[in-house]
């Protein structure tokens, strides 16, 4: 049975927030749920010349003219190992990630009785293991990766600094690949003389995956600068945003929304080197306050088609008019897998069906999808009476990046 209720509790983010916490009484909650998932290679080019983020003819580009497909909320996943939880917003880890070819991992970081703990919304309702470990497997993928380039967005939840951060960073061996950019704390354009502003002052990926420092971390935000961990950047310094609280899929816009007030316009940001991050995920609201990760309509979502409302591609495509040419270099997603959205990446970078070394989780249907959130939603109303997770939604602090 659930039991809903509505509650308020004041973080350093956000002063109010409206949480409605759902007391799963039930037996294997959403357990039964059982996915396909073969594994198969995605079908490349046989490699004629080396990589870099699976094409070629990336390397030759700098790492801001390039869009990384990204997995908004990483950590936190709706699989076996939450219950299928549908506070997860992925059915794959980072690893599976990364082998797919996500280069960009979004989470959320809270302080854990001292330890950077990566929890959604609390620790108290899903917790998905300390920072620190997360960390050591991106490096172990990257070891084995030589040649990809990794970005990070790490949201701050608890106002930690710099060396928080960093001594996870180090105790994790993830620091050494850690990428410093020649101004840290200005945007691009601001520290070069380059013609171009939307590629001064960084480098190509070969050139990084040559230096071995091929992770790049924005932490948003991070209080202050800190020169002794160089390669935590402060996001806002570096990147904008469009809006990320989307409850329809005709709502998709290419509008800055953070950091508000720093930039009048889109435009004024790019012009000042920002680079732009797209956020094209959606919620579904149950009520006025409560919104969920949009499962059921995510394979359009996902979609890399360019003319159906809603879908990644379309938006893509609009966000780049709208930008007089300018492309996301950032986008995150929900249910990375599906659509699958890595193929709007590859046509935003011209390489589409020319991929190699991917390794692609299984794709599964639109019913599947309904069948698998209707599964864990059936999941939660289970009558056995084992009392077990906490699942909490919350309105705000899901979707604060
Ligand atoms: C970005 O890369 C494309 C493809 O190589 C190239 O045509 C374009 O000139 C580059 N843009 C900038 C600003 O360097
Ligand atoms: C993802 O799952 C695989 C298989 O269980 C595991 O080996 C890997 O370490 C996991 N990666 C992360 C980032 O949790
Ligand atoms: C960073 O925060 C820790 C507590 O988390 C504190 O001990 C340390 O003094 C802080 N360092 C700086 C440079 O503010
Ligand atoms: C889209 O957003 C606008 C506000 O920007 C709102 O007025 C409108 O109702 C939204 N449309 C839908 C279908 O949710
Ligand atoms: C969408 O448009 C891009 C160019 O902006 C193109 O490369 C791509 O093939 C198109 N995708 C689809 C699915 O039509």
């Amino acid at each position: 049975m659930i039991i809903p209720i509505l509650v308020s509790v004041s973080t350093a983010l956000v002063s109010t927030l409206p949480l409605l916490l759902i007391l799963d009484v039930s037996g294997a909650s959403g357990a039964t749920t059982t996915t396909a998932t073969s594994m198969s290679m995605a079908t490349g080019v046989a490699a004629t010349a080396a990589a870099c983020n699976n094409s070629p003819s990336l390397c030759s580009r700098a790492y801001t003219n390039v869009t990384y497909m990204g997995a908004h909320d990483s950590p936190f996943l709706r699989d076996a190992s939450t219950g299928n939880s549908i506070a997860g917003d992925q059915y794959y880890n980072a690893t599976v990630a990364l082998d797919g070819g996500i280069r960009l991992l979004q989470g959320q970081v809270h302080d854990l009785n001292g330890r950077l703990e990566l929890c959604h919304t609390s620790c108290a309702l899903l917790d998905a293991g300390s920072l620190e470990s997360w960390l050591s497997k991106i490096r172990h993928w990257m070891d084995g990766n030589p040649n990809e380039v990794v970005t990070l967005l790490l949201v701050n939840s608890d106002s930690k600094n710099a060396s928080a951060f960093g001594g996870d960073f180090e105790a994790s061996g993830i620091s050494k690949y850690g990428y410093t950019p020649r101004s840290p704390t200005a945007a691009a354009s601001s520290s070069s003389s380059s013609s171009t502003t939307t590629t001064g002052g960084w480098p190509t990926l070969q050139e990084l995956i040559d230096k071995d420092k091929r992770l790049v971390t924005f932490i948003a935000p991070l209080p202050a600068y800190s020169p002794s961990y160089p390669y935590l950047l402060d996001e806002f310094t570096h990147v904008f945003e469009t809006p990320y609280d989307v409850k329809s899929l005709d709502n998709f816009t290419c509008n800055l929304d953070r950091p508000a007030a720093k930039y009048s316009s889109v435009a004024d940001a790019i012009e000042a080197g920002m680079m732009p991050l797209m956020n094209h995920f959606a919620y579904t609201e149950i009520t006025s306050d409560i919104e969920i990760p949009n499962a059921g309509d995510v394979d359009t979502t996902n979609s890399p088609s360019n003319t159906t409302t809603g879908a990644l591609g379309a938006h893509a495509q609009r966000c780049e008019s709208e930008w007089t040419g300018a492309k996301p270099v950032f986008i995150l997603v929900d249910f990375f897998d599906r659509g699958p959205a890595i193929d709007a990446a590859d046509a935003l970078n011209g390489i589409q069906g020319k991929t190699m070394g991917r390794e692609s989780p299984g794709q599964s249907s639109t019913s599947d999808s309904a069948a698998r959130a209707t599964s864990s939603m059936r999941g939660d109303m289970g009558t056995t009476t084992r009392a077990v997770a906490l699942v909490a939604f919350c309105a705000v602090a899901l979707v604060i990046l």
